[in-house]
């Protein structure tokens, strides 16, 4: 056999990233999207967006227009930024470059693409289990094993439990772990207490992973962001990242979408409003374990009755991702949040399964 044969045999025998399911006339509350963007709104946007580009050239000058745009959405510098065809694809341009062949330290479960990644560029990964009880994170356990790896993956809030850790306990870990580097994931921070994004000034050894996917309703158009130290974002936007990563029809509807933030923030209030509704009507249901959340979806145990809500929502067709037993959790789900409506229809079905 070939060298490519061999890596082949040796790529195609590791665990695919499991993908939502396709969904013809499902509601879909599955993949964590802003189902609260109106879609009348985003389609004026996508209109505006198409009308003033050009796909005969390069996207250089939206380009130079989403770093502005990011820059004054985070009130920061924009050389503190670096762009990608959503943060899936800047996960995959850092593993594959700076940290192939080295050794993360995770706690579980958490965002599984990020193990994907690890599994594809050969780097070896300690898994600390979350505490189930709350969902929270020993301090020691996770400093001692980071101490003996190169690279710390910390989802904030993680996916798919919910929860965001103590901000004291995150920026602790990020200040003992100096030398090591640390990727802090906050795909759903518009949804959550806090944000480290502004420790990038005072820590080298921090990158934060941002998207325009949940909060902003723009899975479709796959754009992601990083904010990191300035050295490391210039080296990302000039070596590590492919010269044009992202489309220009998507940059400029990002672009677009940002500068309507307002707009934005409002859904996430209301999804927020909700969040909180659903939690304590979930939480009333005996036979459920279900867990206090800090990002647009939530996170529960239904023990064995997993399979008849299972049921439920297929017979009214309603998508949520199914995990079953993982870890020490037992008979696993996570429903994101939408509108009312919608959310309304999910409780009805699980309610159903109990009656
Ligand atoms: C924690 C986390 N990070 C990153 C992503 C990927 O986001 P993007 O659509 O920007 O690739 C997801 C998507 O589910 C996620 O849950």
């Amino acid at each position: 056999m070939s060298w490519f044969s061999n890596r082949l045999a040796e790529i195609s025998a590791l665990q695919a990233y499991v993908k939502p399911e396709s969904s013809v006339g499902a509601l879909k509350l599955d993949a964590n999207e802003n189902l609260a963007v109106d879609k009348g709104f985003l389609d004026r946007i996508t209109s505006q967006a198409l009308v003033s580009i050009d796909f005969r050239e390069y996207p250089i000058e939206q380009l130079e227009e989403i770093y502005d745009k990011v820059g004054i959405f985070l009130s920061l510098d924009k050389k503190y930024i670096g762009v990608g065809n959503g943060s899936d694809q800047i996960i995959e341009a850092l593993m594959s470059t700076i940290a192939r062949g080295k050794r993360a330290t995770i706690f579980v479960p958490t965002f599984s693409y990020f193990m994907n990644r690890c599994d594809l560029h050969d780097v070896k990964v300690k898994a600390i289990p979350l505490d189930k009880h709350d969902n929270s994170l020993s301090r020691s356990d996770f400093i001692q094993a980071a101490n003996a790896s190169d690279v710390v993956y910390i989802c904030s809030p993680n996916n798919p439990t919910g929860n965001q850790f103590d901000s004291n306990l995150v920026s602790d870990i990020i200040e003992s772990l100096k030398n090591k580097l640390v990727l802090l994931d906050e795909a759903y921070v518009e949804f959550a207490r806090y944000s480290l994004a502004s420790h990038v000034r005072k820590y080298n050894n921090l990158v934060v992973l941002r998207t325009l996917s949940k909060a902003f309703g723009l899975a479709g158009a796959r754009v992601g962001y990083m904010i990191s130290n300035e050295e490391l974002a210039e080296t990302f936007r000039s070596i590590i990242q492919s010269p044009y990563p992202i489309n220009s029809f998507s940059i400029k509807v990002a672009s677009l979408m940002l500068s309507n933030g307002r707009y934005i923030l409002d859904t996430v209030e209301t999804i927020k409003t909700e969040r909180d509704r659903v939690y304590k009507e979930l939480a009333e249901i005996e036979g459920l374990n279900v867990y206090k959340s800090d990002a647009n979806f939530i996170f529960f145990e239904s023990f064995d009755s997993y399979n008849k809500i299972k049921q439920q929502l297929a017979r009214k067709n309603i998508q949520v991702k199914m995990f079953g037993d993982m870890e020490s959790y037992e008979g696993c789900m996570r429903v994101t949040i939408g509108t009312p409506e919608m959310n309304n229809m999910f409780l009805e079905s699980v309610r159903a399964a109990f009656s």
